[in-house]
């Protein structure tokens, strides 16, 4: 019993001595990197695991086709990193393996497919999630998430934080013994302050009213506690915005409230709780595989689909209809963020115009829709299309 407190103890140390050492380099961080200032910008495109390599794979496609100039002039390079893959990262017993890691640091920015998430009782070792690995390695802090849909007068920006919480060290829980498990939660003043300012700035820059800060501080005292005082601190440099402050479990059920919901512009929010409620807020848009995710940091940026790998599909030979729409999605986050604003919005109108207004070609999933490369083909045409804007402002009368 006594060497097991005293491993214990050991235990907490090492979490609380990388923390702090972890804070250290927060409180250096260095100025967030303007793209569209630099000469040179290589995007990486890591396929992940399942359907990946084919979505994503349609979303390069598409990169190359609206970079197509700058890629000639040799401003924009499109680099595919190979081995994120769960066979890969299983052989080197690593989240992200070293050479691997290193490739992507050469890049400015990342799209990625989705990676497998190893679970106890999968043929993998129960490393740490690819994913959750990349963005502490890269200090993506913010995770932001829009889900629009204008029928039902949703126009939400979900600011998750991405580094801390329960993922800080999700895979350094502590199994005292048999009877007792210990995970740990992780908030600080730097990480929350910068995650909460971010969703204020963005609330300013885009005329937004409300800031909606979503907590369960009622109960988890501490890092919730902290998470949101630090929010009332943040709140009173911008007067012309709105805060209220929300606890998880009754914000889950106001998202479906219909009198309610149209009332939220921006949310920040800790980690899971972010997860959570971003998968429930894509639903209302067509499930997570519709939705788009940007992973922000002062270097480095990655966008990602939300959904999973689907190894399923693969199994039972269904990823060439798997829908393409959520990485693609995630590669016009990543053109607006690298300065190619007019192409993002093209892309936007093409997707909208192709997944909700006139939708020629349908995904299921299976045989019984179409493959992704014919809808990455439809999405094309309605893209190069010279009459898009005229073509999109008409479906809107409609
Ligand atoms: C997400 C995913 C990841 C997360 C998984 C794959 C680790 O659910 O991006 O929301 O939990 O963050
Ligand atoms: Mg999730």
């Amino acid at each position: 019993m006594n060497q097991k407190l005293e491993n214990a103890k050991k235990h907490f140390e090492a979490i609380i001595t990388e923390q702090l050492e972890r804070i250290e380099r927060l409180k250096n961080e260095g100025e967030r990197v303007d793209y569209t200032k630099k000469e040179h910008i290589v995007i990486g495109v890591v396929g992940g695991d399942g359907i990946g390599p084919t979505i994503t794979e349609h979303a390069k496609h598409v990169l190359s086709i609206l970079l197509k100039e700058d890629i000639d002039k040799g401003r924009i390079e499109l680099r595919t990193i190979e081995g994120l893959t769960i066979e890969n990262r299983a052989e080197k017993n690593q989240a992200i393996p070293d050479d691997v890691l290193s490739e992507l640091k050469q890049c400015d920015v990342l799209l990625k497919g989705p990676t497998t998430t190893p679970r106890e009782g999968d043929p993998w070792p129960n490393i740490e999630s690819a994913n959750v690995a990349m963005r502490k390695e890269l200090d993506l802090f913010a995770n932001v998430r829009p889900v629009k849909v204008k029928e039902l007068d949703i126009d939400w920006t979900f600011f998750r934080e991405n580094t801390e919480g329960g993922y800080a060290v999700g895979s350094k829980g502590l199994h005292f013994n048999d009877d007792l498990a210990i995970d740990f939660t992780i908030a600080t003043k730097q990480g929350s302050y910068r995650i909460i300012k971010e969703a204020f700035e963005y609330a300013r820059k885009m005329g937004k009213k409300r800031v909606t800060v979503v907590t369960k501080a009622n109960v988890i005292k501490t890092t919730d506690g902290k998470f949101l005082e630090i929010a009332k601190e943040i709140h009173k440099d911008y007067p012309e915005i709105e805060m209220d402050d929300w606890y998880i479990d009754i914000m889950t059920a106001k998202l479906i409230d219909e009198k309610r919901r149209s009332q939220f512009e921006v949310m920040v929010l800790p980690n899971l709780y972010g997860d959570i409620l971003t998968d429930e807020a894509a639903e209302f848009q067509g499930g997570v595989g519709t939705a788009g995710s940007a992973n922000i940091g002062a270097r480095y940026a990655m966008f990602e689909a939300i959904h999973g790998s689907a190894p399923r599909m693969v199994e039972e030979g269904r990823a060439i209809y798997a829908d393409p729409g959520s990485v693609i999605r995630a590669a016009g986050m990543l053109l607006e963020h690298i300065g190619y604003v007019e192409e993002s919005k093209k892309l936007q109108m093409a997707l909208e115009i192709c997944n909700t207004l006139e939708k020629k070609v349908v995904l299921t999933g299976r045989d019984t829709g179409a493959t992704g490369e014919a809808y990455v083909a439809y999405l094309l045409e309605t893209l190069n299309d010279p009459n898009l804007s005229e073509n999109y402002l008409a479906f809107l009368k409609h």
